[in-house]
């Protein structure tokens, strides 16, 4: 897939102001940004210089959690674009000093920011800084709850390699329970056509009551029968109640992504993984470096165009 001319936006303009929730954006906008994001991906392969979409505007990475992809991917594609790029210090900030998250935002939004990129553990805190900020705000990851940024990078991964998502099957595997990945994947998977299936422990399954539509399985067998796509996920210990550790026992054994488990599914089968990986206790380290099977770098690089692709479509509406 190539998108060699800028693409228009839809014809009913790009009206999201915001990107906390996948459903945030329409069918349209969401065809927009992943078109936007081939369109960007031609100049980072070619090593040209994109247009200056975003010159003079400023551009404010708000990160209250650890992060190395987002965060850097984030601040990399606003400045290809030509966006002035603050990156907050948190942990040097006066956060230490007692002020709120929502105040810290406020004052960096009275900075002049055009848009602020949050990430933080507090799954409201997006909400309400959307109804207190004039800027877009965009969501780098918000406890469980939600990653739209990853699941719209991932839709641009894998509409590169297959050319759509379109009745494709994709199973999720691992600790889908404590994932935010899994939740907007899922929810963007299944509004591009594909069957979405979660594969792992009944203990790292989200509630019953909660996807009701997507399938479970808890054997890897069965769960990646025939599958397209075979997504790992980490075990999220930061986001566990008590000590979850106990629940990697044996999880590799069972559950581990290998050269051998993936031929449970189809032989064209690609894997992938939204980072960070930890080797040896979801996926081992042979598959995640095949240069046939893994897209895991190639999601990284996708994350700077699907990035770039968001900003300037939320700031510049595509005018
Ligand atoms: N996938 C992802 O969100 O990675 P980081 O935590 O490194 O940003």
């Amino acid at each position: 897939m190539t998108v060699s001319e800028r693409p228009s936006p839809p014809s009913s303009g790009f009206s999201a102001r915001r990107l906390i929730a996948i459903d945030d954006l329409s069918d349209d906008e969401i065809h927009y940004i992943l078109n936007l994001a081939e369109y960007y991906a031609g100049y980072l392969k070619r090593a040209a210089p994109p247009p200056r979409r975003l010159a003079g505007k400023t551009q404010i990475n708000l990160f209250f959690e650890d992060s190395t992809r987002t965060n850097l991917s984030f601040d990399l594609a606003g400045k290809k674009l030509g966006a002035d790029v603050i990156n907050v210090p948190v942990s040097a900030s006066s956060v230490h000093k007692g002020e709120t998250l929502v105040d810290t935002a406020q004052t960096l939004s009275a900075m002049g920011a055009h848009v602020m990129i949050v990430r933080a553990k507090e799954e409201g805190l997006h909400k309400t800084l959307d109804e207190t900020l004039d800027c877009p705000v965009v969501n780098g990851g918000a406890g469980k709850l939600e990653h739209p940024t990853q699941a719209l990078l991932d839709a641009a991964t894998i509409c590169s390699e297959f050319g759509t998502l379109e009745g494709l099957t994709i199973a999720i595997c691992g600790d889908i329970k404590h994932s935010r990945v899994a939740g907007s994947d899922a929810r963007l998977f299944r509004r591009l056509g594909a069957q979405v299936r979660f594969v792992g422990p009944e203990n790292l399954l989200p509630d019953s009551n909660q996807f009701t539509d997507i399938s479970r399985f808890h054997a890897l067998k069965e769960g990646l029968d025939s599958a397209d796509i075979v997504m790992g996920l980490r075990m999220q210990f930061e986001r566990m109640e008590g000590d979850g550790r106990a629940l990697a026992q044996g999880f590799f054994d069972e559950f581990g992504l290998t050269q051998e488990t993936i031929s449970y599914a189809k032989p064209s089968a690609r894997v992938m993984h939204p980072g960070p990986m930890n080797r040896g206790v979801e996926i081992d380290g042979a598959l995640a470096d095949d240069p046939e099977r893994s897209l895991i770098l190639r999601q990284v690089f996708y994350g700077v165009a699907t990035r770039m692709a968001c900003l300037d479509a939320l700031i510049t509406k595509g005018i």
